[in-house]
C-alpha cells in the first residue's frame, strides 16, 4: 500500500519527467517508489543510459556527481544537499596527486568510486565494493596505487594476489569502527546464522566472516542460501529490506553502529520537495571538470 505523499510522488515524477534511482541503503519508503534501485555499481550503470531529462539520487553526493558525469546533458539531483560521504572527503587531489608524482610514479591510481569529482580527475579506473577485484584483475598494469579504504584495498589485494597493489590510511568511519570484540559477541548471541560482512570492515573482522562481499554480493548471498540466519555485517538498513524480501528467514545486525547517518539523511519528503521544485540540489560540474572525471568512470564500466 503507498502513502499519498508516494502517490503524489509518482504522479510528479511522470509529469515532470523524472527517474529515480536509490541506493540499497536507502529507506523501504523510498526504494517502493524509485525506477531502479541497487548498489553503486549498478546505479552508475544505469545512470548512462537514461531516457528522462531528469534524474534524482537518493544516495549520497559522490552517486549524484557519478549520475551527472554520465549523463551530462541531464539535469541531476541529489534530493538531500547534506548527504556526502566521509570517506570520499578523505583525501584532497593535490595530495593524491603529490603521490602519483613523487613516491608512485608509473603506478595505476584505482579509486573507490566513493571520493570526489575533483580527486576523479587524476584517477585511471574507479571501482566499486562490487565490482573492484574484477576490475582490478581485468587491467594490464601489475603497479597499483589503491585508494582511499585500505581495508577494500587489502580485500582487493588478498583476491589479485598476482599484483603489487600499495595502500594508503583511509576507510569508511562506519564500517571501519566495527571491532573483532563485536563481531565475535554477534557470532556468540547467534550461534547459529552466517556472519555476512562487507570489505570496508577491518581485516580481524571479515576474517571471522563466512562469506565477505559488496552490499549487493550480500543481499543475493542471503537470497540465494539454504541457511535460514544470518548476521548482517553492513549498513543496518538492508535488513529490513532483506526481511521483506525473505520473510522466512531470520537477519540480525553485527552491530548496532552500522549506521550510516549520510546514507540515513533522504526522506520521503526530500524526493517530494525535489520533484516538486523546492528542495534538493541540482549537480553542477564544469565542462573541463566532466571531461577529465568521467573517464575512470568509462573505464569501471567498460572493465566491470
Ligand atoms: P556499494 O558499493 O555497495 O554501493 O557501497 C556503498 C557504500 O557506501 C558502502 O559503504
Ligand atoms: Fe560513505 Fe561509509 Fe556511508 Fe558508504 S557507509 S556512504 S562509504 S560513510
Amino acid at each position: 500500500m503507498l502513502y499519498d505523499i508516494q502517490k503524489e510522488i509518482l504522479r510528479l515524477k511522470k509529469e515532470k519527467d523524472f527517474c529515480i534511482l536509490a541506493h540499497s541503503y536507502q529507506s523501504e519508503d523510498i526504494l517502493d517508489i524509485a525506477d531502479f534501485t541497487g548498489d553503486s555499481y549498478a546505479l552508475s550503470v544505469k545512470a548512462k543510459g537514461i531516457s528522462n531529462q531528469n534524474i534524482l539520487m537518493c544516495g549520497v553526493r559522490f552517486m549524484a556527481e557519478t549520475a551527472k558525469l554520465l549523463s551530462p546533458e541531464k539535469n541531476v539531483y541529489l534530493a538531500n544537499p547534506d548527504a556526502g560521504c566521509p570517506m570520499a572527503e578523505q583525501f584532497s587531489k593535490e595530495y593524491i596527486q603529490k603521490l602519483i608524482n613523487d613516491e608512485y610514479k608509473g603506478y595505476a591510481v584505482v579509486a573507490y568510486i566513493n571520493t570526489t569529482t575533483a580527486l576523479k580527475t587524476v584517477c585511471d579506473v574507479c571501482v566499486t565494493s562490487s565490482s573492484a577485484v574484477k576490475i582490478v584483475k581485468n587491467m594490464p598494469e601489475k603497479n597499483i596505487l589503491f585508494i582511499p579504504d585500505c581495508n577494500l584495498g587489502a580485500y582487493v589485494a588478498e583476491n589479485c594476489p598476482e599484483k603489487n597493489i600499495k595502500l594508503l590510511n583511509g576507510g569508511c568511519p562506519v564500517h571501519a569502527a566495527i571491532t573483532k570484540e563485536e563481531a565475535l559477541a554477534s557470532k556468540a548471541k547467534h550461534p547459529d546464522a552466517l556472519l555476512l560482512v562487507h570489505p570496508e570492515c577491518r581485516k580481524e573482522v571479515t576474517d571471522l566472516a563466512d562469506f565477505a562481499g559488496s552490499t549487493a554480493d550480500i543481499m543475493n548471498f542471503a537470497m540465494s542460501s539454504d541457511a535460514k540466519e544470518f548476521i548482517i555485517g553492513t549498513e543496518n538498513s538492508i535488513i529490513q529490506h532483506l526481511q521483506i524480501m525473505c520473510p522466512d528467514k531470520k537477519f540480525f545486525v553485527m552491530s548496532k553502529n552500522l549506521i550510516c547517518n549520510d546514507m540515513k539523511l533522504t526522506t520521503i519528503t526530500d524526493v517530494y520537495n525535489t520533484i516538486a521544485g523546492f528542495g534538493g540540489e541540482e549537480i553542477i560540474l564544469d565542462d573541463e571538470t566532466i571531461t577529465k572525471a568521467v573517464g575512470c568512470i568509462n573505464k569501471m564500466i567498460e572493465l566491470g
